[in-house]
């Protein structure tokens, strides 16, 4: 089977490392993963790992096990391809633990996060926009009942989600995504969006609302769930504190954290 993001591949990347919506999530994760005491020799679980972006933040802040997940094998194959060409040194070319060559290997794994072997236990999973590619409400509550199941007693889940019932008041264009149409059907509406790349990178995705996301957590046996706004990096000269306030007014997404 093929699914959406084995044909997007590296147009995905491109998106990631320059749209701001995404500097925004890259900037929340960090923050909470810092509120958390940081993931120095946890076991760490990424869920929808795509090419392996936040994996790689998880091994080079010292994560003791590492393994990123993804349905898609070709975002898989980008993943592992990456990992070879930065083995040994970080994106700005410095190893994350100080010393060449200590940083523990990624286990990359292609399998679907609604129907996850048991892989763990893991102290922390994340996941960054997993859970609006959940296409109903039975593989919604799967994905959560997969994670809670690879979770340790206390364990927590950081998501990102998308903030529902933006389109078509909001315009997120600005920040490196467009949503073009919203199909009332099934479960949840169905978005269909452009990635703002050049050229645009058409996908689509669910438009869960957070109390469908929460019902499904308890659901799967978390204890506590809680929701904190996007918070959004230092104000530059390209993207300015009016840019970075317009964008806290109507942002793209939420955290969602979720205790074992
Ligand atoms: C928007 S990308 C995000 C990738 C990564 N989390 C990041 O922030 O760079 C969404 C990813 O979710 C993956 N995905 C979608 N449905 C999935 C599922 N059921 N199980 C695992 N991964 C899934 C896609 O293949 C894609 O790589």
């Amino acid at each position: 089977m093929r699914y959406q993001y084995d044909t997007i591949g590296e147009r995905f990347a491109e998106s990631k490392t320059t749209a701001a919506f995404s500097a925004a999530d890259t900037h929340t994760l960090l923050g909470a993963l810092d509120e958390l005491g940081g993931v120095r020799g946890l076991d760490t679980l990424d869920l929808a790992c795509g090419y392996g972006y936040n994996t790689r933040l998880l091994a080079r802040g010292g994560a003791r096990r590492t393994v990123g997940v993804d349905i898609s094998a070709e975002m898989i194959r980008l993943a592992r391809e990456h990992q070879t060409h930065e083995h040994g040194t970080d994106e700005h070319g410095t190893d994350g633990h100080g010393t060449a060559g200590d940083r523990p290997d990624i286990e990359y794994l292609v399998a679907d996060a609604a129907g996850l072997p048991d892989l763990g236990p893991f102290d922390l999973a994340t996941a960054v926009y997993l859970f609006n590619y959940a296409p109903d409400r039975t593989s919604l509550h799967a994905m959560f009942r997969s994670v809670r199941a690879n979770l340790r007693a206390g364990g927590k889940l950081l998501a990102i989600v998308p903030n529902a019932g933006a389109f078509p008041r909001v315009d997120w264009s600005p920040y490196g995504v467009r949503i073009l149409d919203r199909l009332p059907e099934g479960d949840a509406p169905l978005l269909k969006a452009h990635f703002l790349t050049e050229p645009p990178v058409p996908f689509e995705f669910r438009e869960w609302a957070h109390a469908d996301l929460a019902e499904a957590a308890v659901e799967a046996g978390f204890t506590t769930i809680g929701w904190q706004p996007t918070r959004t990096p230092p104000a530059d000269p390209v993207r300015d504190e009016a840019y970075w306030t317009a964008y806290r007014a109507w942002p793209v997404s939420s955290l969602m954290t979720c205790t074992a």
